[in-house]
């Protein structure tokens, strides 16, 4: 601008020369400067490319073995045997776990936090493979079977579930993919999740997420309930699935867990033995050996850790028990 003003005032240059020419400069300006953020956006979409190459290039260490075949339908029937696992080469977090379980068997993992007990459940899934040892569902290895045969077979319902943002109907449709809208509903109305599905103001169709409805936690829970209902799997598997839920909430989801897993063998994670009490077997996991087995009372006779932690819950009324219902009750040493 100074040097045109310059120039037109030397009479060198017309004022229309100079107005032309700043027309001309602010037309040239602008793609440029749009080319510059279209390079960082370029710049940044290498990047990404990159690393979405380098996801697809990872070959999964749990993947089907030469030879695996489609799972025949399960009774249910889990066996561990001498099974030892460790995340890192070196350190052992299951040592030497073995147990028997019958089909349509309820099933509590109980014991200190870090004891192993998603672990083990883990290991069930088939998401590692043990160091040693093995496992069995109905006599057949994990490792024989086809994963996804394997895993059509197993529900599971974690402490805190995943829905995605979609219809209420597709999450639970999502638990087996091409389930019927008489399949979805029966499986709601199994997870206690039906009449409040019906309240929403679209029902099954009624969007989750950030810009659809917002459920509260144990909503979500009997949602994810439904989802695992509608597998109709044989083996089911429950990590906490009712923490930190309030009272009322907590007594529906219960009920609804119990529907899910009548008649299916059940693997109960439970850091609440109230929840552990009416199970077939308790299996008290602690440092990643099964220091304790047995049912509820022959626990509380046993008079060791598992009676301990009880009594522990008692006393400071958790579980609504009194530390005069446990009998033979010794102090650990
Ligand atoms: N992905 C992982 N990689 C490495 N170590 C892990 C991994 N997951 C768990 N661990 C370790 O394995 C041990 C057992 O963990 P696990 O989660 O099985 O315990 P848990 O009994 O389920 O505990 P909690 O009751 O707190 O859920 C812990 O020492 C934990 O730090
Ligand atoms: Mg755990």
């Amino acid at each position: 601008m100074w040097r045109g003003v310059h120039l037109v005032m030397q009479g060198e240059a017309t004022a229309g020369d100079l107005l032309v020419f700043i027309n001309y400069l602010k037309t040239a300006y602008r793609p440029t400067r749009q080319l510059a953020k279209h390079m960082a956006m370029i710049s940044k979409a290498t990047a990404s490319g990159e690393r979405i190459v380098d996801l697809l290039d990872v070959v999964p260490d749990i993947r089907d073995t030469r030879g695996a075949i489609e799972a025949p339908p399960f009774q249910g029937a889990v066996s561990f045997q001498n099974v030892c696992f460790g995340y890192e080469p070196n350190k052992l977090i299951l040592k030497n776990l073995s147990f028997d379980i019958q089909p349509g068997e309820r099933v509590a993992l109980v014991g200190p936090s870090g004891g192993g007990k998603s672990t083990l459940v883990s290991l069930l899934l088939r998401l590692y493979d043990p160091v040693d040892g093995q496992i069995l569902i109905d006599d057949g290895d994990l490792r024989d079977y086809k994963l996804a045969s394997l895993r059509r077979q197993m529900s599971i319902v974690l402490q805190d579930s995943i829905l995605f943002g979609v219809s209420i109907r597709d999450n639970i449709a999502y638990g087996a993919l091409g389930a019927t809208q008489q399949e979805i509903e029966a499986a709601a109305r199994l997870a206690n999740a039906h009449d409040f599905i019906m309240a929403l103001p679209d029902g099954y169709d009624t969007l989750l997420g950030e810009r659809g409805a917002t459920l509260s936690g144990g909503q979500r829970q009997r949602i994810a309930i439904a989802r695992a209902a509608v597998r109709r799997a044989p083996i089911v598997i429950l990590d906490e699935p009712t923490v930190g839920l309030d009272n009322e909430n907590e007594q529906a989801v219960t009920e609804a867990l119990r529907r899910l897993t009548r008649n299916c063998t059940t693997f109960l994670i439970t850091h609440d033995l109230r929840a552990a009490i009416d199970a077939d077997r308790i299996l008290y996991v602690e440092k990643g050996r099964i220091l304790e087995r047995g049912t509820h009372e022959e626990l509380l006779h046993l008079g060791q850790r598992y009676a301990a932690l009880y009594q522990m819950q008692a006393a400071i009324g958790i579980n609504g028990a009194t530390v005069s219902d446990i009998p033979n009750f010794s102090t650990l040493n």
